[in-house]
């Protein structure tokens, strides 16, 4: 009686000799025992000659380039021939563990098997022409580590299939150029054979993935949950060129490949999640007072189309969560301008992975719920931690002004207001701007010079709902600047400092960033902040060490607003904190901008509305297609420059 499938597989994977490992069962085998499960062995068995060695650093890839003698290919050749042996071993391992499979699946895997079997036997017989024998270099057992800890079948062809085997796709066509190109025809003929095979084992795993998987979910998305670290999809391809012919044979639709094209998670780097808060006060003013959040259009158009901003805070191997992902062309145009990016994926596509922490624009309430259900999944050890929401007062104007106290430079002309008269009191010969507690950049200020029934209204209301505001007199700004530091267990680095760029109306345009940042203002101003004031003395030394006490237990990112303004007589003077922000600002995203794309040069980031933006020079970040009102315009100025 002729073997049946399962127990050619016990063959493949128990047998320690490679000639029986290596002996083929019919095309046409029976798959007639449907026994329990058999335990998962720690390695494969075989033997002596040809074991597995779990020391990591002595089985390394020789290298693609070394093929120009008989001996080093011989050597590649031994490192591919162990793959495709696991390869064998693995899918035998997944027959005996998944008895119970859809015999069709069943089919697919074994004639896969075979094949396998069929590619070590062409690569043996290749290094043989070499004088090379299986066993003669160490053997190593990365694939087989990786791939063989299964949970059921739908993890195996995402690992074998989908990962490995996609992968193969390209390394394989590239490999087979290669050894034709050095000569070596014989070589390059196994590798196309084997090529062609791949497609099918792909393929193979498609037909199943799409099978299994939830019938909303598009492939891609399926691909991705089922994918486990340290496995991403940065695996499914080689480091060499991305071959989308093979995958459109396979049969992955467009959205698919240009996805993971444009993957680039690294191998093994566990994600940092990045989400875009921008309305962080709203929600925790909405909290104190026991509200739901109301945002205006405004509001909630920049929430929705700046989100793509966090990607400069974030390393290529990390996440940022969409609540509206970008179009794929739109990310392969940001990547072809040297944008680094990270992964994109929905707000609601956060697996069970593990994660390397979060970091959202600010921990206000509604960002440490949403990221409270995936708290396990980060590593103790790792810094970016979840965290309960920070106090209400660090996302409120009180935190700038407590510190403005301690470094001792607040003025009797400005008062933080709980009620009414206090506020009204305020009202001088010259103008007074009236800050709402909660809110941020420059929005929702009241300027007065004196106390109408109005302004009364206005400042009862604006009090009951913010609980303070801030009085100060109405000044003649010359220049706003911002200072960023980054908090970590209670050491705080300076980063450096940006400066804001307003419209004619005092209107928020932009950011600049410049080598160094005092290449931005004009002389006067720089001899003003140095000589006089001694920013360096403040911003790097009283600041800083202030903050980091007042500040206790955050890590993070914290930025100082500041301005220089001119007073009557037509001298400088310095507001040393306007405000202070415990949180990501457009002025860190543009110093992350400039870090990662434009190292000490000239760049600026603007913030453009849509309806009126010429499309002048510069890299659209967010998606134009899907912006509503806002559009985040980088540019990189080759020559210096000094604008007022
Ligand atoms: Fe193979
Ligand atoms: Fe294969």
């Amino acid at each position: 009686m002729s073997e049946s499938i399962s127990s050619i597989a016990e063959r493949v994977l128990f047998s320690e000799s490679l000639d029986d490992k290596l002996i083929l069962g019919p095309s046409d085998a029976e798959d007639l025992e449907l026994s329990d499960p058999v335990n998962l062995p720690d390695l494969p068995s075989r033997d002596q000659s040809i074991e597995i060695t779990t020391n990591r650093n002595r089985a390394n890839f020789p290298g693609i380039d070394c093929i120009d003698n008989e001996k080093d290919r011989g050597k590649l050749l031994h490192f591919l021939a162990n793959h495709e042996l696991l390869a064998a071993e693995l899918m035998a391992l997944a027959l005996l563990r998944f008895p119970k499979a859809p015999s069709e699946y069943r089919k697919g895997l074994y004639e896969a098997m075979r094949e396998e079997q069929i590619h070590t036997r062409l690569y043996l017989k290749r290094m043989k022409d070499c004088g090379v024998s299986l066993g003669e270099f160490p053997l190593n057992d990365f694939f087989w580590r990786i791939t063989s800890r299964v949970d059921n079948e739908l993890d195996f062809i995402t690992r074998m299939n989908l990962t490995f085997e996609q992968a193969n796709l390209d390394y394989s066509k590239y490999y087979a150029e290669q050894f034709r190109l050095a000569g070596d025809k014989a070589t390059a003929v196994v590798l196309e054979k084997i090529y062609q095979d791949e497609i099918g084992h792909v393929g193979h795993g498609l037909k199943w993935l799409r099978h299994w998987k939830k019938p909303q979910q598009t492939d891609w998305q399926a691909y991705n949950e089922s994918i486990h670290f340290p496995l991403s999809a940065t695996r499914a391809k080689g480091v060499v060129d991305f071959n989308e012919e093979a995958r459109l044979r396979v049969g992955f639709d467009p959205d698919f490949i240009s996805r993971l094209k444009i993957f680039q998670r690294s191998r093994g780097r566990t994600p940092v999640i990045h989400w875009f808060n921008p309305n962080a006060e709203l929600h925790a003013r909405a909290q104190l007072n026991g509200n739901d959040i109301k945002m205006n259009r405004f509001e909630s158009a920049i929430e929705k189309d700046l989100e793509i901003l966090m990607a400069a805070f974030s390393k290529r191997d990390d996440i940022v969560l969409f609540r509206e992902l970008p179009s794929v062309s739109h990310l392969e145009k940001l990547q072809s301008s040297g944008f680094d990016l990270p992964d994109a994926i929905g707000e609601n596509e956060l697996g069970t992975g593990k994660l390397g922490g979060f970091r959202p624009w600010a921990w206000s309430p509604e960002v440490s719920q949403l990221f409270k259900p995936f708290a396990q999944q980060v590593s103790k050890k790792i810094k970016d931690q979840w965290r309960p929401p920070v106090p209400s007062l660090w996302l409120s104007k009180e935190i700038g002004y407590l510190l403005e106290k301690r470094i001792g430079s607040l003025e009797d002309n400005r008062s933080l207001c709980r009620n009414v008269e206090h506020a009204l009191s305020m009202i001088s010969n010259d103008s007074v701007v009236y800050k709402p507690g909660y809110g941020c950049a420059g929005k929702g200020f009241r300027i007065a010079n004196e106390k109408t029934p109005e302004l009364e209204k206005w400042l009862s209301a604006t009090i009951k709902e913010n609980g303070f505001v801030i009085a100060e007199p109405w000044v003649q700004r010359v220049e706003d600047f911002s200072v960023h530091y980054h908090i970590e267990n209670g050491k705080v680095d300076f980063l450096g400092a940006t400066k804001v760029v307003n419209d004619h109306r005092g209107r928020f345009r932009g950011i600049d960033v410049a080598p160094r940042w005092s290449k931005l203002i004009d002389q006067e101003l720089a001899a003003f902040l140095y000589k006089e004031e001694l920013f360096g003395e403040w911003y790097h030394k009283i600041i800083p060490e202030e903050l980091g006490s007042l500040l206790d237990q955050y890590n993070g990112p914290v930025s100082i607003d500041a301005m220089v303004w001119r007073d009557s007589y037509g001298r400088l003077c310095l507001r040393k904190i306007v405000e202070l922000n415990v949180r990501m600002t457009m002025g860190r995203v543009a110093l992350d901008l400039q870090k990662k794309m434009a190292a000490n040069k000239f760049c600026s980031l603007r913030i453009e509305k849509k309806n009126s933006f010429k499309g002048e020079e510069g890299l659209v970040l967010n998606d134009p297609e899907k912006a509503i009102e806002f559009l985040a315009v980088w540019k990189v100025n080759e020559n210096e420059m000094i604008r007022n």
